[in-house]
């Protein structure tokens, strides 16, 4: 049998080998568990402080029994947990600092290869840069969504629904007896979103890289599939190892193509590009943002699931899942690529290719939406580039010159925007400054911004919205989002007053703010950055080392891999 990496704990004569497998055998487990078989690690992303996590500790049984089953010896272990719905001030500000955590918790310890067990918007990422990072055999279990949310009578998507009943309680046309009800009718069962927010979309993108067995990632968190799946994710982990099959062998530059097209063709949150860019920064595969635009801009929208459709991911599992949308844009994707399975997509997909629900699933040939991928902008206004979803926009909006209004930054928007003297109408442009990586810090999801309410009292339910945050993959609209450089660090962004025109052009890919470069300059003579809102912690780390999101918003000094090795003992 090959020596495994775990050996150099469990595997030696001495001292040291006495403190390694003494202190683990107070959890009762056997002499032979020692023996030189593949260590698995199971990085549990569980929390009740994350719901959409709340039920891998259960999954995890699964993953265990896998393992047991195929001769590995399965360790689980906690790292923190990112919950979108309540961590402050944004979970994003905390993804690199779990990143970190997973890597030096499956370097430091005497593991041979690892299951990410993740949900959550940014428990993916996460888990998957800290893995890249260490470079082992990883497979991952993506937890799965909730099933459909069911309001009165109808389907209502997770984050999606909170969007649109926030507007109607604003206008009146919602009680807040009827508002509460859907409270409990929206989440009525384990599971991440099921809108394709950016959970899904990051489950889309595991299985799409190949780091996930093939059709895993549009099971409902509770079908017992679910569980038998993981279970086949612990037995295949234990063979990877024994194969050396290494993360970096899955991440190829090619994989990458293969995540933004299939991204496309789910409609898939924006905030897939922030996240892949930060995984092949890791594991030193070159993408940039205009890849995304290259490779995804033009691809069809195959699948209607909200926000950009009408569907749910339940709906999107019955209808054939992943296999189904890979199968149909085949012709444009790397089919031979290897993949956890140690099989290419082709030979993985090869028995679920059917599509069982054609109002879910579109065909390639005759798709939703021609055109869909979100698509890059760049102009004076983002020098490095921003970035809209056209699937989520307005078609008559996504050509438009309008005048800025602009907010400060978050408070001087909650302060102002349902001000009735707010001078603003429904051509104008919303402008939000300083929700950046660095302004806020962390980039918030905040950047598809409410409506005015004297705007939606008048029916109008879109206008154009700019700033350098992110916005939540649920969310939707004519929305502008990651600007680049961002206004804090002094990009153009913070340099526009209301009154200023801006031009949006999307199938030109321009954004444009008419002011003269001669103005511009004046301007920042006299430009004073936002205050910095942290000087000790790790906010204040962030601050000073977090990359633009262009660049995937990693902190500079995690950018790359350092391998499984360490250089020194512990003892
Ligand atoms: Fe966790 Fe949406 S809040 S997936
Ligand atoms: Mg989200």
């Amino acid at each position: 049998m090959n020596k495994f990496r775990s050996s150099e704990w469990f595997g030696t004569r001495d001292k040291m080998g006495f403190i390694y497998r003494s202190w683990m055998k107070n959890q009762g487990m056997p002499e032979d568990m020692f023996d030189g078989r593949p260590v698995i690690g199971i990085c549990n992303t569980y929390s009740e402080l994350t719901p959409c996590n709340a039920h891998l500790r259960d999954i995890a049984e699964s993953v265990k029994r896998g393992v047991l089953e195929a001769g590995g010896f399965p360790l689980e272990f906690p790292i923190m947990s990112l919950g979108e719905t309540l961590l402050k001030p944004t979970a994003m500000l905390f993804r690199n600092l779990a990143a970190m955590d997973a890597e030096e918790s499956i370097r430091g310890n005497p593991i041979d290869g690892v299951v990410l067990l993740t949900g959550c918007d940014k428990t993916t990422p996460s888990t998957l840069m800290g893995a890249a990072s260490v470079d082992l055999p990883t497979i991952v279990v993506q937890g799965g969504p909730m099933l459909n949310g069911k309001f009165r009578g109808e389907d209502i998507g997770s984050g999606t629904a909170v969007w649109k009943f926030n507007d109607a309680l604003k206008t009146g046309e919602m009680t807040y007896d009827e508002f509460a009800e859907a409270e409990s009718c929206q989440s009525r069962s384990p599971g991440h979103c099921m809108t394709m927010g950016t959970a899904s979309t990051m489950a889309v993108m595991v299985e799409s890289l190949g780091m996930s067995l093939s059709g895993m990632a549009a099971i409902p968190a509770v079908d017992a599939r679910k569980k038998r799946i993981a279970q086949l994710s612990g037995r295949r982990i234990v063979e990877m190892v024994k194969e050396d099959l290494k993360i970096s062998k899955i991440l190829t530059r090619e994989a990458f193509e293969n995540a933004i097209k299939i991204n496309a063709a789910v409609g898939g949150s924006t905030n897939f590009i922030i996240h892949l860019t930060a995984i092949a920064g890791r594991i030193g595969v070159d993408l940039n943002i205009d890849d995304f635009d290259q490779l995804g801009a033009k691809m069809p929208l195959l699948l209607n699931l909200m926000p950009s459709g009408k569907f749910l991911m339940e709906d999107f599992f019955y209808a054939g899942g992943l296999p189904a949308i890979i199968n149909q844009i085949r012709s444009e994707l790397h089919m031979d690529v290897i993949t956890v399975t140690g099989k290419s997509h082709a030979e993985n997909i090869a028995n679920s290719t059917k599509i069982y629900n054609s109002d879910v699933i579109y065909t390639y040939d005759a798709p939703l939406i021609p055109e869909a991928g979100t698509t890059v902008l760049k102009g004076n206004l983002a020098l490095n580039g921003c970035v809209i979803k056209p699937s989520a926009a307005t078609p008559a909006l996504m050509q438009h010159t309008g005048r800025a209004v602009v907010f400060e930054n978050i408070e001087d928007y909650h302060a102002r925007v349902d001000d009735p003297n707010l001078d603003i109408d429904e051509t104008c442009v919303m402008v939000l400054k300083t929700v950046g990586p660095v302004g806020y810090p962390g980039m918030p999801e905040v950047g598809n911004m409410p409506l005015p309410k004297k705007i939606l009292d008048k029916g109008i339910t879109d206008m154009v919205r700019i700033s350098d945050g992110r916005m939540s993959g649920t969310a939707y609209g004519t929305v502008i989002l990651h600007v680049s450089p961002e206004s804090a660090i002094g990009g153009t962004l913070g340099l526009v007053q209301n009154g200023d025109m801006i031009t949006l052009d999307v199938a030109a890919k321009r954004i444009h703010l008419e002011v003269s470069d001669e103005e511009l300059a004046e301007r920042r003579k006299t430009w004073v950055a936002p205050p910095v809102m942290a000087s000790r912690g790790y906010a204040s780390l962030y601050i000073n080392t977090v990359q633009q999101a262009d660049k995937g918003a990693d902190l500079d000094f995690l950018v790359g891999c350092s391998g499984s090795k360490v250089p020194r003992d512990s003892h």
